[in-house]
């Protein structure tokens, strides 16, 4: 084309793909440069503003370290990350759910019923529940990756007070299917607000929280992998997630119990609880692969 226009530039640019661009890639670049070039006509965008547009990337690239990834950071805040989520999670199993860039691997194997609270003030909660088929059927080898952050809101890779691997276990299902662990209450937290994704969160008002949760990640043999969170049905950040992370089957009620009703044998504080706690029951379903 030798007279590139505002009108003609979209079907200019598609025309220049090869013959032999893989297919999905050309599915793929074709919508993104109609949605990109229709989102430069629909709002006139400006030299300034695409300017600035950049210098958040320019930002991001220079901030993002192998422990510390702001572009994924970009994703979550933009929704992206979680509607990529629901577009590839199943229907018939639990809801997966933003995986989030605190996620570390090889955390420690321990035995079920683990207590993961150790020294750690904040309320005990007793977790607990089943992983089955979307038939009910318990799973065994179940393999259920767990983490969380501390009281202070910081996951361990954050915190230079914290072991490695603190708040981090690895578990797997015995026949039945069951899973169990104490651990202490997790709290709300802000995602990291000191690149350039908190300078888009500031001056866009809103604001960097996240509900309190537990995440996870379940595998096992013949099942599609799931990677999900868990909220307390209480949280104040439960309608606001700046991530897009909550899901209503996800929503647990934290229920109050008296010290006298921590189970007396199966786990590892058995016998030594004496303040009340919460019991927080989330069954997990896990869809068949495809
Ligand atoms: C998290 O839940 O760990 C998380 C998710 C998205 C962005 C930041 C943190
Ligand atoms: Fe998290």
């Amino acid at each position: 084309m030798r007279n590139v226009t505002q009108d003609n530039l979209t079907d200019t640019f598609l025309g220049y793909f090869g013959d032999d661009t893989n297919p999905r890639l050309r599915e793929i670049m074709e919508s993104l440069a109609r949605h990109l070039h229709d989102f430069a006509r629909e709002t006139k965008l400006t030299h300034a503003e695409w300017n600035q547009g950049l210098d958040i990337l320019r930002e991001a690239g220079r901030i993002t370290t192998p422990q510390r990834d702001e572009f994924v950071l970009l994703s979550d805040v933009l929704g992206l990350s979680s509607l990529v989520d629901m577009i590839n999670s199943s229907e018939a199993g639990t809801n997966s759910s933003v995986l989030g860039p605190f996620h570390i691997s090889n955390a420690p194997a321990f035995p079920m019923g683990t207590d993961l609270r150790g020294d750690y003030e904040g309320e005990l909660i007793l977790v607990q529940g089943k992983v089955c088929d979307t038939d009910g059927n318990p799973i065994g080898g179940a393999t259920l990756d767990i983490w969380q952050t501390a009281p202070n809101g910081l996951y361990s890779s954050q915190d230079p007070e914290q072991d490695e691997y603190s708040f981090h276990a690895l578990f797997t299902t015995e026949a039945n299917g069951l899973y169990r662990f104490t651990t202490v209450r997790p709290v709300s937290y802000t995602v990291p607000t000191d690149g350039p994704v908190g300078k888009l969160l500031n001056a866009t008002g809103r604001h960097p929280w996240r509900p309190s949760h537990l995440h996870y990640i379940v595998k096992a043999e013949g099942f599609q992998p799931l990677v999900t969170e868990v909220f307390p049905d209480d949280d104040p950040y439960l309608d606001q997630d700046t991530v897009f992370g909550v899901r209503d089957d996800l929503v647990m009620t934290y229920k109050p119990q008296k010290a006298a009703d921590f189970p007396s044998e199966g786990l590892a504080l058995s016998g030594k609880v004496d303040a009340d706690f919460s019991r927080v029951d989330f069954d997990i379903i896990l869809s068949s692969e495809k």
